[in-house]
């Protein structure tokens, strides 16, 4: 809760002006009991249009059974939720909506993703480093967070789990980071991979702590990466906001009905099995490889893929290939020297990987 006696200052006081003078585009009005001559389609659907909605029309903005839907499932609000195409966009419109260009910055904690510091520079702004710490398992560094967010900083990027080092950020510490960034800069959280951790979502402290930002998808834990679903969770001034520059049709309509239908009750059960196969894969593979001739050590990972350190990388990437599998090269990134990223597969996949790495080159 916040500790404070005076009131907490609206987040949207950070938000750069010209957005919140924008006045968004007026998407033809969507008022499905009519028939539509105002939105220039043509009045036919085309043959093996399968949708319900037909291809022919533009998707409702912002589709209120989706944004229920996604609301109940995550536990907050409707209209504490945005639905855009997968999380990528929501870190766009967050950025483009609050940095200036040539002015502000956002603060990123590698090794991380690395999408936060792209959509920075390409919005103009700076990208401020906080490196994680490597001893204490990669944990934040709050306080060189709090000193580096004093300097113009508008967001604080923290992915938990985090890609690619697999560890949670700890709650209490991301709570106190979003009040004492309160009427500085919004903390926005990256919860790609939650699922498979089993950790609650900071979702819920939305409502009491207005400078936080939590962001989902859609794409991981459910299955649906070639959809393009993501949501943007935070108080309603923000998602009000970013409603004024998201595109008018953001969601295609076959999206939007693969995802309702993605979260019948029986279908998200099949997710929560399907998460707890990866899960306990998850495990098997890390001992497996930790067995691994090359293999210096496996972090340990919450999320659907591990991070493992070889004697040598390239060798260990090669091998994998000579297999058929593609896995993640992160030696770019800061301390990753000799890592490389494997996302959990089959079991079948995870068993050729682990004998073509102890197999050695085609
Ligand atoms: C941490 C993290 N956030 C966001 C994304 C983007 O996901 P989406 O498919 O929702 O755009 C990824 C994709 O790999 C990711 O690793």
């Amino acid at each position: 809760m916040n500790a404070h006696l005076e009131p907490t200052p609206s987040p949207l006081a950070l938000a750069r002006s010209e957005i919140l003078d924008l006045k968004p585009y007026e998407h033809a009005s969507w008022e499905p009991a009519l028939e539509r001559l105002h939105a220039n389609e043509l009045p036919w659907r085309l043959a093996g249009d399968a949708t319900a909605a037909g291809l022919n029309r533009y998707p409702e903005p912002q589709p209120r059974a989706l944004v229920e839907r996604l609301a109940s499932l995550y536990g907050v609000s409707p209209a504490e939720v945005l639905i855009g195409r997968g999380s990528d966009e929501a870190i766009d419109l967050v950025t483009r909506a609050f940095c200036r260009a040539g002015e502000d910055s956002v603060i990123v904690c590698p090794p991380t993703f690395g999408m936060y510091a792209v959509a920075a520079r390409i919005q103009g702004a700076e990208v401020v480093r906080v490196p994680l710490d490597a001893e204490r398992g990669f944990a934040l560094d709050e306080r060189a967070i709090l000193e580096q967010s004093a300097r113009g900083v508008k967001l604080v990027y923290v992915c938990s789990p985090n890609n690619p080092t697999g560890n949670l950020a700890s709650e209490p510490v991301l709570l106190h980071l979003a009040e004492a960034l309160a009427g500085r800069a919004l903390l926005v959280v990256d919860e790609a991979y939650l699922e498979f951790s089993g950790a609650p979502s900071l979702a819920r402290h939305v409502a009491t702590h207005p400078h936080l930002v939590v962001v989902r998808t859609l794409s991981k834990a459910h299955g649906l990466a070639g959809a393009r679903c993501g949501v943007l969770i935070a108080v309603p001034e923000i998602v009000a906001l970013l409603r004024k520059i998201i595109p008018p049709y953001a969601l295609t309509q076959p999206t939007i009905e693969t995802v309702l239908a993605a979260l019948e009750p029986g279908r998200l059960e099949e997710a929560r099995g399907r998460v707890a196969l990866i899960r306990a894969e998850r495990e098997r593979l890390r001992d497996a490889l930790s067995g691994c001739a090359g293999v210096v050590r496996v972090l340990p990972s919450v999320a659907n893929f591990l991070l493992v350190e070889f004697r040598d990388a390239s060798a260990a990437f090669a091998r994998a290939r000579a297999v058929g599998l593609l896995v993640r090269d992160v030696r770019s990134q800061p301390g990753l020297g000799r890592h490389l990223r494997i996302t959990v597969g089959t079991p079948e996949q995870n068993a050729r990987l682990v004998a073509g790495l102890a197999r050695g080159p085609a």
